[in-house]
């Protein structure tokens, strides 16, 4: 049979990758898929750079729209990421019969369904496995292996960045600002590092991965997105001291009421598995009413980690290529017509609606009858506490010193009634600094 035709439009890390694995791996790949695999074809602005790396394998062009054009192209990859002209080009390549592969998070958390219509019209495929957690298959699991479930809920560390920046500052004890600049000085934060530090870029995944757990539509517009800029070291010292390490995880969970969809800081008991991936590791963890807790752990970036799941991906097409789609792995696990009314019934929760646990750290002045009147404001609200730990004085603020931080764990509570109260314990004269309040996810 014909190798299939591959397009590349972007040749950056994960493109070169891409091309390396499939020229080291042809032969294995090519048993696998039943055919070969060939990028014909590879746009990119930089085309020098782009030909020291493919040499005379492939064409080289600046041109993206010269990769749709080419008739003899049957997959293009889009590695260029973003909304704007990678939207543009996906849906351009859709229109030409093509099938897509894209690693492109943020465009199909927020024009998926959209994308997703366009190429069930056209009967092509959009596959995008790399788009979360780089090289684990979490996609393939979540959308194949797990199809029995009735998927409860799923939570991940879903960006190496963050998760990195978080492992330096426990273990050196260092503020965020000091980590963040050393994370950018050895390449593990981008230059501007907004999406992953605050949380965009998880919650794109989460977004998908929601999705394709609950048979709901991509809507990341109503994710609730924290992330870890203000966090400080004094709380993840503290959760350690207490058996919680703090992770920003994505979280997607089904309830009676909806679903809850929601990247934040999150202390996780330090006995989970999960709770002990460190650096630029990613993993994810999936209860499903029958299989139960299921783990997924790997590298979530990086150019051959997330060239492999650009391959697997391929590899699928190559062997779908010219199937009847009603036979295919639907792009979102559940059949496209059934995506509407399930979203309905299963709307994405607002965040004082979810419920979940939390760490409180309150500055007070350490007087008589301080813990009391906010232990009477939280039982007011219905808020349970699980335990309530009070620092020495003097720890906190030095020798003499008549401020502490009280540490606070509650049972689960509405994120609204949290919020209520909370507004009632900073306004008592007693507490010295806004409240810190982070969310604890238990994951059993
Ligand atoms: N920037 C992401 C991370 C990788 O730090 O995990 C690509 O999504």
């Amino acid at each position: 049979m014909k190798p299939i035709q591959v397009g590349l439009l972007g040749i950056g890390t994960v493109g070169s990758g891409t091309f390396h694995v499939l020229q080291r791996n042809q032969e294995e790949i090519r048993r696998r898929a039943g055919r070969g695999i060939e990028i014909a074809m590879v746009a990119d602005l930089d085309t020098t750079r782009a030909k020291q790396i493919v040499g005379d394998a492939a064409k080289v062009v600046g041109d993206a729209r010269e990769v749709i054009a080419n008739p003899e192209i049957d997959v293009v990859v889009e590695l260029i990421g973003g909304y704007g002209i990678a939207k543009a080009l996906v849906l351009e390549a859709i229109a030409a019969g093509k099938h897509v592969v894209t690693a492109n998070k943020a465009l199909l958390a927020v024009h998926g369904t959209e994308i997703f219509k366009a190429a069930a019209e056209k009967g092509v495929m959009v596959a995008y496995e790399a788009a979360v957690a780089g090289g684990i298959p979490i996609i393939k699991a979540l959308r194949e292996g797990l199809t029995a479930n009735s998927i409860q809920w799923v939570a991940g560390i879903i960006n190496g960045t963050t998760n990195f920046i978080l492992s330096e500052m426990r273990d050196k004890g260092l503020d965020f600002d000091v980590v963040l600049k050393e994370a950018q000085r050895l390449g593990y934060a981008e230059a501007d590092p907004t999406f992953d530090i605050e949380g965009v870029d998880a919650a794109h995944k989460a977004t998908l991965m929601s999705a394709i757990a609950f048979g709901i539509p991509v809507q990341f517009d109503k994710a609730y997105v924290e992330g870890i800029t203000k966090l400080t070291s004094t709380d993840i010292k503290y959760a350690e001291q207490l058996g919680y390490r703090i992770k920003l995880l994505g979280i997607t969970k089904r309830t009676d009421k909806g679903v809850e969809l929601r990247v934040h800081p999150s202390l996780v008991p330090t006995k989970r598995l999960i709770a002990n991936v460190e650096g630029a590791m990613n993993a994810v963890v999936v209860h499903g009413d029958a299989v139960g807790t299921t783990l997924y752990y790997g590298k979530g970036a990086g150019s051959e980690p997330t060239a492999s799941a650009v391959i697997a991906d391929l590899v699928d097409i190559a062997r779908m290529d010219g199937s009847d789609p009603a036979h295919r792995v639907p792009a979102l696990a559940f059949q496209a017509n059934t995506l509407a009314a399930a979203g309905n019934e299963l709307p994405v929760l607002p965040m004082t609606d979810v419920v979940t646990s939390y760490y409180l750290r309150i500055r007070v002045a350490d007087e008589a009858g301080v813990l009391a009147k906010i232990t009477t404001l939280l039982a007011n609200a219905g808020i349970s506490i699980d335990a309530v730990i009070q620092r020495e004085a003097d720890e906190v603020g030095g020798e003499g010193s008549n401020q502490t931080d009280l540490i606070i764990l509650t049972h689960d509570t509405r994120e609204g009634d949290m919020d209520k109260a909370l507004a009632e314990i900073q306004g008592l004269p007693t507490v010295l600094a806004p409240i810190t309040r982070i969310r604890k996810e238990e994951l059993n």
